[in-house]
């Protein structure tokens, strides 16, 4: 079935006191528009139209890669009016399913249920009973339980204000009905806008139906008016995720304290600490434990793995961090873009990789930067490593290949080739490549004084 989703997000949102249009405020590293659009999307035959007006430039660049309609409406003069943008782009015999751009978690599932009681002739709510209704628009039904009105706030007698169903503003109607009604509705209200919600009158006028239905979770239909609003549904929102987590057999230190700003991805008996934050595509193999305070984005974890406090792993999406079954990495490491640790390697404390290979075995256990580096099996990076791969115009490759013994505080001047077994003496800085089995030294040589006194210090002056 085609549907023409909806979206409204002309509203300036001024309760947020931003520059930015409100849609485009974060929730779990996503604009709020994007949870609409990306759940909008999920309907095969969908056709997506968003309503801008404040900060409409900013929102349009942030979507552009998006197959959207955008429409204008430069003057919120109320949600029939923002509906009525959209009309030309609505096909016939198609639904519409209408959406706010602020209301980020409405779910597929609760979607499909209203579509699907929806057809030509029918307006399809979704409705919900909430233990304080103040603010929404309230849904009077006559006494065969049938919709006879919604009737906004401000209109809403004392008695209709008790009423606890609520209008979620979310809709689903036959596109054609919507055509023919929208024109109708006029602006005389305590507001002086065009209330979408007057449709259930003319559509009980016109003689066609009206059915509702609810969302599963409170959650879903949850809008986001003010900074407050959001952080509060960012937490509830991470709790489900966590949850859902801890289904598939992860464990959290505390679930409170826990952030996925992406996809995340997890085997079972894997254990979380507490402050870690997961941004976009990130995969976790079985048996694996994340330490406090990670910071993990972009990577491929396997199983068996241990990431210790405080590491930084910032993968990107072209080149995610790569890391073998049974790798030890931290505390205080960081594995910067394209980095490939295979099985049983180490990376301690104070370490960055980027671009960096490293084979089965090899270690890296602190202070030492491995840049454009392709290391072999068994290679020992001493303390203090430094590959040179910048000489401030352009990168070079260091190869370091099995069995090497890199000697603590070197420095290795790329382009570079340390060859299989070879071991650079403590202190070198290298700049020619070292063959195989051999010992490279550059340093100045020792020379030892005998009898050297250190000075003496001065007496105070005058006496
Ligand atoms: C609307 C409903 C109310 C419902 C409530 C749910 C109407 C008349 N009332 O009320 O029954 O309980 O939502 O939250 O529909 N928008 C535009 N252009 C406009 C006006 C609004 O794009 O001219 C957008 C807003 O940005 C927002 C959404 O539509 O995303 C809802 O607007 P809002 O003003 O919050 O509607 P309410 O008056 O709260
Ligand atoms: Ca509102």
């Amino acid at each position: 079935m085609a549907v023409d989703v909806v979206i409204l997000a002309a509203g300036q949102g001024s309760r947020m006191r931003s520059r930015q249009a409100k849609v485009l405020h974060r929730l779990a590293g996503k604009p709020l528009l994007g949870h609409v659009v990306d759940t909008a999307a999920r309907f095969e035959n969908a056709q997506i139209t968003v309503v801008v007006g404040y900060g409409a430039e900013g929102v349009r660049a942030c979507f552009a890669d998006r197959p959207i309609n955008w429409v204008e409406q430069t003057k919120q003069l109320g949600t029939a009016h923002a509906v009525a943008q959209a009309l030309p782009w609505l096909r016939a015999g198609a639904r519409t399913l209408i959406l706010y751009g602020d209301v980020p978690l409405i779910t597929f599932s609760t979607l499909q249920v209203l579509v699907e009681v929806c057809d030509d002739d029918t307006l399809a709510l979704l409705t919900a009973r909430v233990s304080d209704p103040s603010g929404y628009g309230r849904v009077i039904r006559n006494r065969y339980a049938a919709v006879e009105a919604i009737v906004e706030d401000r209109d809403a007698t004392p008695t209709q204000r008790e009423i606890n169903e609520i209008n979620t503003g979310v809709m689903c109607v036959g596109s054609d009905l919507l055509r023919a009604l929208l024109p109708k509705i006029d602006n005389r209200n305590a507001q002086g806008e065009y209330y979408l919600t007057d449709l259930v009158g003319l559509v009980k006028a016109a003689g066609k139906a009206i059915r509702t239905s609810a969302p599963a979770s409170l959650l879903e239909i949850e809008g986001v008016n003010t900074r407050m609003q959001l952080a509060a549904l960012e937490r509830a929102h991470q709790k489900e995720i966590a949850a859902s987590l801890m289904d598939q057999g992860v464990s959290f230190a505390d679930p409170a304290r826990f952030d996925c700003r992406g996809r995340l991805s997890i085997g079972t008996d894997v254990f979380i600490d507490i402050n870690s934050v997961f941004e976009g595509e990130v995969e976790i193999g079985s048996g694996t434990s994340i330490g406090p305070n990670c910071s993990i984005a972009n990577a491929v974890i396997g199983e068996g793995v241990v990431i210790k406090a405080n590491t930084v792993i910032e993968g990107s999406i072209d080149a995610p961090v790569i890391v073998a079954n049974d790798v030890q990495v931290g505390p205080f490491a960081r594995l910067r873009e394209g980095t490939m640790l295979a099985a049983g390697t180490r990376i301690g404390n104070f370490v960055e990789t980027k671009k960096a290979r490293l084979g089965e075995g090899s270690k890296a256990n602190h202070l030492a930067y491995l840049g454009d580096a392709e290391i072999g099996t068994g290679v020992n990076i001493g303390a203090g490593t430094i590959t040179c791969n910048y000489d401030g115009a352009n990168k070079h490759k260091t190869r370091i290949e099995d069995g090497a013994f890199i000697g603590s505080n070197s420095s290795l001047i790329a382009p570079l080739v340390i060859g299989n077994g070879a071991t650079v003496g403590a202190g070198s800085a290298i700049a020619k490549s070292v063959p195989s089995a051999s010992l490279a030294v550059a340093r100045s040589a020792q020379r030892n004084i005998p009898g050297w006194k250190r000075p003496q210090k001065k007496p105070p002056e005058g006496k």
